[in-house]
């Protein structure tokens, strides 16, 4: 039996929602009155808000398991452990069977967390992988002190299926949350210092409600919030671009010029077999449209390499697709097969030396490319958000509208708005000169 802890860390892997669920569990707790740590070692209750969606994810989360029990061993110190996200969410039992947890708690579920943890305090089993009707947003505190930029998230849960991917599963059916309880999250976030707020869900423009806003509709609305300088959204469909939220890109100025639109593929019968619903010439006629009306917009996209039956000829048509486009960044991941999914139990699994090198020579352009889209910035005059403070005196980090990371020299308050001109660019990073004006 443990006590009630006093202390807690919450550590989160994986994509950006998960990042944002921690938040909201941080805040759960400390509105419960524990006491947030950064040091995961010497904290009461740890929480691992896991990720899923490939094998070395899942893996990671045994070897930190395992690492936190050995290292509080050695201290004398037994802390609560408790595991959320997608891994608790896909393998609950076997986790509660292969590992010495005390909580397991969902994504859909973590606003019982406290009780959870009081559960767990008195020796009893506290496990809840629910996935109830009634959303947990109305259960979780209010927003209190963000950083100047948030996530916020708007849609949950996906019903594409695409048939490598564990999220419809773990993350359960598409959800939109309401209109109104957005927009009241925006202005708190607002009110507690963010300047940009990503919108985000698994698939964040099939976002809707019963009046039929769309995206762009609430893109439009909180456009209007004073102090909210920049919005941005991800991740997104191809077949759920509307063209009301195409027509946003052109004309909503605090909608910034960057689009995360994964392709996965570039060969139409591996989009087939993936369940992607759209095809190579769908995707870059779907590319041009946007093109048209936001000339600037910054692409990214996620790939997977040796999708099972993926021939060389199949993956060059990827590697054709990127050099088309031309992204100005991207994720690659090899191919990962899922227990429970159907591209799992599909025949001629791709081997891993030939996924390596897949991997490789499609990174090589990617990066290429990336470092083109940095280059081909330099001249140009734009705002930077400051985030946080560099590592040299005086410096300053922000991000570019396109979601270039900036360095600046400068006096400046973390939250301002910078005018600078780029000056100098490197792979993963741009130089600012400051110009003419600094806003907050
Ligand atoms: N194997 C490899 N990559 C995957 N992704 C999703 N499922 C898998 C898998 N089984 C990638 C996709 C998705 C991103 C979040 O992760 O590219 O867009
Ligand atoms: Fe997974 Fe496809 Fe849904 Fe994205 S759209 S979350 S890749 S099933």
């Amino acid at each position: 039996m443990k006590s009630n802890p006093k202390t807690f860390h919450v550590k989160s892997f994986g994509c950006q929602m998960n990042v944002y669920d921690g938040e909201r569990m941080a805040e759960l707790m400390a509105a419960q009155g524990l006491t947030a740590t950064d040091d995961a070692n010497a904290a009461d209750l740890v929480v691992l808000n896991t990720c899923h969606i490939r094998e070395r994810a899942t893996e990671k989360v045994y070897s930190d398991i395992g690492r936190l029990r050995k290292h509080a061993r050695q201290q004398g110190h037994d802390p609560m452990i408790a595991v959320a996200g997608c891994v608790a969410q896909a393998e609950g039992d076997e986790i509660v069977r292969r590992a010495n947890v005390d909580v397991v708690v969902g994504p859909q579920a973590y606003h019982n967390l406290p009780e959870l943890v009081a559960k767990a305090a008195k020796g009893e089993a506290a496990l809840d992988t629910d996935m109830p009707l009634a959303s947990k947003f109305g259960k979780l505190p209010g927003r209190r002190k963000v950083g100047p930029s948030a996530f916020l998230t708007v849609q949950e849960g996906c019903d594409k299926f695409c048939t490598y991917c564990v999220v419809p599963y773990t993350r359960g059916a598409e959800i939109s949350r309401p209109f109104a309880a957005i927009v009241d999250e925006a202005k708190a976030l607002v009110g507690a210092g963010a300047r940009e707020i990503t919108l985000l869900g698994q698939n964040v423009n099939a976002w809707n409600d019963a009046e039929d806003h769309g995206l762009h509709g609430l893109i439009r609305t909180l456009d209007r919030i004073e102090g909210l300088h920049r919005i941005r959204y991800t991740t997104s469909h191809p077949n759920d671009m509307t063209q009301g939220l195409i027509d946003a890109h052109g004309d909503v100025e605090s909608l910034m010029p960057f689009l995360h639109l994964p392709v996965q593929a570039g060969n139409d019968r591996v989009l087939k077999a993936m369940n992607r619903a759209h095809s190579r010439d769908s995707y870059l006629r779907l590319i041009d449209r946007i093109r048209a009306v936001r000339p600037d917009i910054a692409l990214s996209g996620d790939f997977i390499v040796g999708f099972p039956g993926e021939t060389e000829a199949e993956f060059a048509d990827t590697l054709s697709l990127v050099d088309a486009l031309g992204y100005a960044q991207a994720f690659s991941f090899k191919y990962s097969p899922r227990p429970g999914t159907p591209a799992a139990d599909m025949a001629d699994q791709v081997e891993a030396e030939v996924m390596d090198d897949r991997l490789q020579r499609l990174q090589a352009a990617l990066n290429r490319d990336q470092h083109a889209f940095n280059l081909a910035s330099v001249g140009r005059t734009c705002d930077v958000l400051i985030e946080r403070r560099g590592k040299l005196p005086g410096q300053m980090l922000g991000k570019s509208p396109w979601l270039q990371s900036v360095h600046l020299i400068g006096d400046h308050a973390i939250g301002d708005v910078v005018t600078v001109q780029l000056s100098a660019a490197g792979p993963n990073s741009l130089t600012g000169t400051q110009t003419l004006r600094a806003a907050a």
